[in-house]
């Protein structure tokens, strides 16, 4: 069979898709780049916003027409919005022939194959069972490789639909994370990009209280992984800004190959917002942690995670974010206009905020940002930058790309000894809206 796979949100989907991608290949069958061209076609899907699943339901809508030119084409939903809709779907979209939850994607190959043989509807939305090996095995094609190292969140932020479609917080195995780190740095992989919803709780059972300060399962597990020979960079999102204690800080400050960048989710400046959003820090003490994390190690950048708009949030709340946001200076922000969703708690809150004034507030905060990104980049120029190379630039064929530690991207002219996944030092020249120009020293 030819499968294609669409993928919609996080990281944690991408290396979901590429896990089922791989339970494919591995009994046979081939992926193919284009749905006109499928036996299988599988949507892995996102429910974060109402925005991601119109986008999901548009497009498995539009596929209704390739069925109906072929009708033993099977039709797949994974994901965040099988989870949530589950048997719904078939419902509203009746040439879908199964809906996959998420801890049940493990089973797209069998189930295929039964569909296939017997032309039957199916949806499983079954929590994943405890022992469930997050499908370590994928394909690799490329220098970077991600691992899964926790599964679900514990956290219920009230706006946040993700606790209830991935479930509760599990970690896996440290042996068998080092395993799969091992093996993909023997396959040629240079950088590992650890995933979790709240990647720093790896190892704490899903307590939601942050550990004592001297304990962090998570930095022993990067001190292990720094010792890993052939692996250049490591790599991690998203943690949670209260779990960075000081056995955290001092071993990401130790560890030669984690980045220096970190991707910080602060979500408002308005401490009554953080409140409501049941995000269990406040203004000062996030500004606190990124104060220390930068005394440790003054050379780091800040990315994050902003919704504008939650149910009252007021002018006043808003400046706050604004102003938070500026003073830390975040080198790149994700910004969001809030979306209620059924079943998170923020959902009974009235929603306040005008589409039209969340629209406002949301450009605002990205026009601040470009002007402080077009500084930042500025201020690079003429420095000396390590870049771990990726390859041929989409935009040029002539240049390639590759990527700073700090998480700046570098487009530069290639020669002879340069290969993706080989660390080079850049002689920045100029700057760009969005990423840098360098000469390869
Ligand atoms: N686990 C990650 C976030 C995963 S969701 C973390 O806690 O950092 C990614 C981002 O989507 C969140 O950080 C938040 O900014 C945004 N988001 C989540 N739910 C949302 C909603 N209902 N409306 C708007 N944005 C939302
Ligand atoms: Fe959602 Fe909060 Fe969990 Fe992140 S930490 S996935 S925002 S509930
Ligand atoms: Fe979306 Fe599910 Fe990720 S809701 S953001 S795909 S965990």
């Amino acid at each position: 069979m030819k499968v294609f796979i669409k993928t919609y949100g996080c990281q944690m989907n991408e290396r979901d898709s590429e896990a089922v991608g791989a339970l494919f290949v591995q009994a046979g069958h081939t992926l193919c780049d284009h749905e006109n061209d499928a036996d299988v076609l599988l949507f892995n899907t996102c429910s974060v916003r109402d925005a991601a699943e119109r986008k999901a339901k548009g497009k498995i809508g539009f596929m209704r027409k390739l069925k109906l030119r072929n009708p033993d084409l099977i039709i797949g939903v994974m994901g965040c919005m099988a989870q949530r809709l589950g048997d719904q779907l078939l419902a509203e979209l009746p040439h879908l022939d199964f809906v996959l939850g998420t801890g049940q994607i493990h089973k797209a190959l069998e189930t295929a194959e039964k569909i296939a043989a017997e032309r039957k509807k199916i949806a499983n939305t079954d929590v994943a069972p405890e022992e469930i090996d997050m499908l370590g095995a994928h394909s690799v094609n490329s220098q970077s490789a991600q691992i899964a190292i926790t599964r679900g969140c514990n956290r219920f932020c009230s706006y946040c639909i993700v606790p209830y479609v991935r479930g509760r917080e599990v970690s896996r195995s440290k042996e068998s994370i080092l395993d799969e780190a091992r093996s993909l740095v023997d396959s040629g992989v240079r950088e590992i990009l650890l995933l979790g919803q709240n990647v720093a709780a790896y190892g704490l059972n899903g307590d939601i209280r942050p550990p004592a300060e001297d304990h962090s399962p998570f930095a022993e597990l990067l001190e292990e992984l720094n010792e890993i020979p052939g692996l250049a960079r490591i790599r991690y999102t998203s943690p949670y800004v209260s779990y960075f204690n000081t056995r955290l800080i001092s071993a990401l400050a130790n560890c030669s190959k984690v980045c220096r960048n970190i991707h910080l989710p602060l979500q408002s400046g308005s401490d009554r917002i953080l409140a409501a959003m049941n995000r269990q820090y406040t203004a000062q003490s996030y500004r606190d942690k990124v104060a220390q994390l930068r005394s440790a190690m003054p050379d780091l950048t800040f990315s994050t995670d902003v919704i504008v708009g939650f149910p009252g949030e007021t002018e006043e709340d808003f400046n706050l974010t604004r102003e938070l946001m500026n003073e830390v200076g975040f080198e790149q922000a994700y910004i969001f206009k809030y979306s209620p969703r059924p079943g998170a708690k923020s959902a009974t809150l009235a929603d306040t905020v005008s589409e039209e004034e969340k629209l406002r507030r949301n450009n605002i905060l990205l026009d601040d940002l470009q002007l402080r990104i077009g500084a930042k980049l500025a201020s690079l120029t003429g420095s000396t930058q390590e870049i771990l190379c990726e390859g041929v630039s989409a935009r040029n064929p002539a240049r390639w790309t590759g990527r700073t530690g700090t998480n700046f991207v570098v487009h530069f002219d290639p020669d002879a000894n340069v290969r993706p996944g080989y660390l080079r030092q850049v002689k920045i020249t100029r700057s760009g809206n969005v990423s840098l120009f360098g000469e390869l020293i």
